[in-house]
């Protein structure tokens, strides 16, 4: 293992080797044959992973770009968006949106909640939105939105359906063929990033569109957008020896290798076992008095923003835990200070999250509470072994 420190913030993901290799493979020019047939590949995997039956956009990029991907490439000027959001990055669309002269309405929980989905309904009735944007799991917040409810919400409207992906995709299944409760109820766009439940390096924008999704881009015409513009892409997406700007070829190779793992472990199984994960990490670190912000119910399977115990210093309790080599984030906006986030996805394993727990306690211990790391370890192998056996 190259990796010296445990990386435990809600993205990037712990690295495995095979990546790392794959990374460090020979570069080649971007038209070069033998790299057209591994980003071939690349796309290939990524319809799988997604079971889209549109065209899937790999572009150098960040999750945002994705985000931006989505968004210019289905709603036009002066027409209405709807946001869906549980936390910052749910918020991050407004601004986005705002910039390309879309309108926005936006739909906000409380910080650790869920958006009533009633409110949803009773937006749809009133305003005619273009799409509707759900971000899949909140990174600010640790809470997750339910598709099976929103979908057939949405979609009864007859809207356009945005999954923000970013830090579910790979972890958690976002099957774009999966009708919900009618044939035609789907969602229309996913877009996600590299660094997080994929598990390689931040640098790759993905964004899937079915069949819908790319009707609407046609219907836009010319918009403003240039490297975003998802028509300019399309021939490369098809045939990816020819140039429209140059593909991070290394990132490219260590993406193609990350999805074989992807789909070799299997979208259930790693759903399952992310749910696990998410699970037994909150159980053992509420041994320790700590509170997860969200309630079980709508917690993340990839990450969870934990609140601290009474007394406990933030930034001692992180600096501490770095000095044992494991590396957790703060919290964001008016959490900051009060609680931490632990991303517990991608390739990151039971062995890893264990080897957490223990320090995390220790550093507890360090900091002057009472804490048990046995009880705390015993708490997330009981959840693990329910969701194995079932
Ligand atoms: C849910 C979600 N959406 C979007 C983003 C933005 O991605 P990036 O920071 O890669 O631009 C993030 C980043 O953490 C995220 O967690």
């Amino acid at each position: 293992m190259k990796n010296k420190e445990l990386l435990l913030v809600p993205g990037p993901t712990p690295v495995v080797d095979e990546i790392y290799e794959a990374l460090a493979s020979e570069t080649r020019g971007h038209t070069d044959p033998r790299f057209a047939a591994t980003f071939k590949s690349a796309i290939k995997q990524t319809k799988e992973l997604l079971q889209t039956d549109g065209e899937v956009f790999v572009v150098a990029g960040s999750g945002t770009l994705a985000m931006e991907m989505a968004i210019v490439n289905t709603v036009g000027r002066g027409e209405r968006l709807l946001v869906i959001s549980h936390g910052y990055f749910g918020d991050r669309f407004t601004p986005l949106a705002n910039a390309f002269g879309i309108e926005v309405d936006v739909l906000q929980a409380e910080w650790g909640k869920q958006v009533d989905p009633i409110l949803v309904q009773e937006k749809l009735a009133v305003n005619n939105y273009k799409a509707v944007t759900i971000t899949h799991a909140d990174t600010s917040t640790g809470v997750i939105s339910d598709l099976d409810v929103l979908v057939p919400i949405i979609k009864q409207a007859g809207v356009l359906i945005i999954v923000d992906g970013v830090v579910a995709t790979a972890a958690l299944d976002e099957n774009m063929s999966k009708t919900y409760g009618h044939p035609d109820y789907k969602i229309d766009v996913v877009l996600t990033g590299s660094q997080k439940a994929i598990g390689i390096p931040p640098g790759l924008a993905i964004a899937a569109f079915n069949q819908t999704a790319l009707e609407a881009r046609e219907a836009l015409g010319t918009i403003s957008a240039y490297y975003c513009d998802i028509k300019n892409w399309l021939p490369i997406m098809q045939e990816p020896s020819k140039y429209f700007a140059t593909p991070p070829v290394n990132l490219i190779y260590a993406y193609d290798t990350a999805l074989n793992i992807v789909l070799e472990e299997g979208i259930e199984e790693r759903e399952k076992r992310h749910i696990a994960f998410g699970r037994g990490i909150r159980s053992a670190l509420r041994t320790y008095g700590m509170k997860s912000l969200a309630a079980e119910e709508v917690a993340a399977p990839t990450l969870s923003c934990m609140l601290y115990p009474e007394g406990v210093d933030d930034a001692s309790f992180r600096t501490l835990l770095s000095h044992k080599g494991v590396i957790v984030a703060g919290a964001l906006a008016h959490l900051a200070g009060k609680a931490f986030r632990i991303g517990h996805m991608g390739n990151t394993t039971a062995e890893m999250l264990e080897s957490a727990i223990r320090h995390i306690g220790e550093v507890l211990q360090d900091l002057g509470l009472e804490v048990n790391t046995e009880t705390a370890i015993t708490a997330f192998r009981k959840e693990l072994a329910q969701i194995v056996s079932n």
